[in-house]
């Protein structure tokens, strides 16, 4: 199992790598992850290219039985490259994003894309035969720092060769977008405008001030176009190694269709902060990173950074406690992860990161996260036939779009709604149930149950899938604003809950965004606060009532049976207790085994194995009983603050 740190030569005097490389080794380490941002130093001047530091390295650490995960260092264009072609970004205003840090170069830029290649390509021929370069991986974390988007010239011209390969004549173009509203009608595909700064945006506004296909559409490309840059990458590597090639992904974010980023690559590999400068996350938050990324590919990933101290840009976030690193890594292999690689080994105490501390302290000294992290790296020796390869059992899947995800950023339908948190918020009352939820887009066969939460943009293909499922005896759950829209944004005609109308069994009379709560009675009683439809059943069985105002005694949860299985519909957003006791009523009925745990406590299923663990910096006890694997002793159903238990059950 791959088990190591980030580790960057360049950062260090060469007299210390022995040292360092050492340390790792008694750490248990045997992976190293190098070669992102490196590019000042391994292309000084425009063609010529220089490894030596990085050959001497790679050896020092080999002696060690440490070998290395390569980078492309793409992130961080060299000054002289900025000096000789204009590779920056402009952000919507037409601002140029300045060189300074990183991740400003525009994926569009011909001489970006050129350079990378080169640079790429003279890597992967200098290492094609070094044994001690187990992996490749391409630039670093498409997307960060809001990088995403480019409203540059050359974004520009690319768009429109895009929209045209996709609508082959203008005229489709304006009559698919409605150009006519507003006397928005181009000309020609070179005519088409980018989503930039106009007139009905409040200034920092994010979207929304544009035509929503052209804004749809332009995300799709957006995001394209980084598949497209990093598919150059690939294939410069790949005409010399057929060492597997991977990219370090960010859990949640979603700027760009990591669906579609990760078909080229060989695995998914992400960078996983729980607790940082810029907020601490749920348990379930991170666990649903988790399946979101092994979601990507419906296959293990490793994790390329894995928060290992306090860390910020200038500020710190929470400090892990003891107990708390090694929960992480657990967490990570419970949940799919078969690698774990931690950043950083020593943090630097010059440049940007100066606050982001590693496995080490600024000294160099191994203290308490050093020794958690040995003593971790010790016991997954013992459960690596567990690990590689390990497949968990899914009862439960919800549907993760990035359409889906890019409609709702653009029409945000209420103030207070929020796509992503809505799916997390069935996610979470999934997980809380410990059920094994998985996040993707799915064979939705593999599951009992299918959460398909406000989906509003709907491809015909996707329609046929689910109606498909739920024929055959699946169970879809779905919500407010499902089915309204199509591919290219528009909304459909036909009664709400359009595409869903028949599945569901109902129509939607009328809805409202919220001003203030509105009561639910039924199955499950609650308080709406954003949303409301107000349901007439067709042929759907009514579960709860809206109990106020004029929605009341109007539909909020119905439902239907289609076929062999059944259509829950739910009208309006539910408190979080609420859900989850529907989410545990819907789980009965579809005969999904549920453990009752403690708070905090979390439960993976394995088929030969289970996970606990506890997020609690207090002792809980557990009614589970079986032989520790991680003892070889019977586990009595005590979990230490921030303890971890592989069991197999009795
Ligand atoms: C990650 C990034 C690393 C490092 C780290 C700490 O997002 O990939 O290179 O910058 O954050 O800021």
């Amino acid at each position: 199992m791959i088990f190591g740190a980030c580790y960057y030569p360049e950062h260090w005097d060469r007299g210390e790598w022995k040292h360092h490389a050492e340390l790792m080794r008694e750490a248990g380490f045997n992976t190293v992850r190098t070669g992102d941002f490196a590019w000042g130093c391994i292309e000084k001047e425009e063609g010529v290219f220089e490894f030596s530091y990085l050959d001497d390295a790679i050896e020092v650490l080999a002696a060690e039985g440490i070998r290395v995960i390569l980078c492309t260092p793409t992130a961080a264009p060299p000054k002289w490259l900025v000096n000789q072609y204009d590779i920056l970004q402009r952000d919507r205003y037409g601002r140029r994003k300045n060189w300074g840090a990183r991740r400003e170069a525009c994926a569009n830029s011909a001489a970006y894309r050129e350079r990378s290649v080169i640079i790429a390509e003279e890597m992967a021929k200098h290492y094609a035969h070094n044994e001690n370069v187990i992996a490749w991986q391409i630039d670093n974390e498409f997307g960060c720092h809001d990088s995403t988007h480019c409203y540059c010239e050359n974004c520009r011209k690319a768009f429109s060769k895009w929209l045209e390969r996709k609508y082959g004549t203008i005229e489709r173009l304006n009559q698919t977008w409605g150009t006519v509203f507003w006397s928005l009608q181009y000309e020609s595909f070179e005519d088409v405008i980018l989503p930039v700064y106009n007139s009905c945006e409040p200034e920092n506004a994010h979207g929304w001030s544009h035509n929503p296909s052209l804004d749809l559409e332009y995300r799709r490309f957006a995001s394209d176009s980084w598949a497209e840059y990093q598919k150059l990458q690939i294939d410069a590597v790949r005409k010399y190694t057929d060492k597997p090639v991977t990219h370090n992904f960010m859990g949640h974010f979603a700027d760009i269709d990591y669906y579609n980023l990760a078909k080229d690559l060989d695995f998914v590999a992400w960078d996983n902060y729980p607790d940082n400068q810029w907020g601490s996350s749920e348990y379930e938050y991170v666990s649903m990173a988790h399946e979101i990324m092994r979601g990507v590919k419906n296959r293990n990933f490793i994790v390329a950074e894995q928060q290992s101290g306090p860390c910020g840009w200038d500020m710190f976030g929470a400090a892990p406690e003891p107990g708390q690193l090694r929960l992480w890594t657990h967490q990570a292999l419970a949940h799919g992860g078969e690698g774990m690689i931690y950043f950083r080994f020593k943090p630097l105490h010059y440049g940007m990161e100066q606050y982001w501390y590693g496995v080490l302290d600024h000294d160099g000294i191994p203290r308490r996260r050093y020794y958690e992290i040995q003593k971790t790296g010790q016991e997954l020796e013992k459960l690596e036939p567990y690990i590689a390869g390990a497949k968990n059992h899914y009862d439960a899947l919800i549907v993760r779009s990035y359409d889906n995800i890019w409609a709702h950023q653009i029409k945000q339908h209420a103030r207070k709604f929020n796509y992503q948190e809505l799916l997390y918020s069935y996610y979470r009352a999934n997980a809380d149930l410990n059920i094994n939820t998985a996040v993707s887009m799915g064979n939705y066969a593999d599951y009992k149950v299918v959460y398909m939460p406000a989906y509003n943009v709907v491809h015909p293909e996707e329609m046929e899938k689910i109606t498909e499922y739920v024929r055959n005896g699946g169970t879809l759950v779905t919500t407010f604003r499902s089915g309204t829209r199509d591919t290219f944004n528009n909304l459909f005609t036909t009664t709400l809950p359009c595409a869903f109308a028949e599945l569901a069994g109902i129509e939607v009379e009328e809805f409202a965004a919220l001003r203030k709560p509105v009561a639910v009675d039924g199955i499950v009683s609650s308080k709406a606060e954003i949303w409301c439809d107000m349901i007439k059943p067709v042929t759907a069985k009514v579960l709860s009532i809206y109990s106020d105002g004029y929605f009341r005694n109007k539909a909020a949860v119905t439902v239907n049976i289609y076929g062999k299985g059944r259509v829950y519909y739910i009208g309006c957003d539910l408190e979080r207790e609420a859900l989850g006791r529907l989410v545990c009523h819907i789980s009965e009925r579809c005969g999904i085994k549920m453990t009752e745990m403690p708070s905090g406590v979390e439960v993976v299923r394995r088929n030969n194995c289970m996970i606990l663990m506890n997020h609690n910096d207090c002792e809980v006890r557990v009614g589970l009983k079986g032989k520790s694997l991680i003892s070889n002793q019977h586990f009595n159903g005590k979990l230490e603050a921030y303890g971890v238990e592989w069991i197999l059950a009795e």
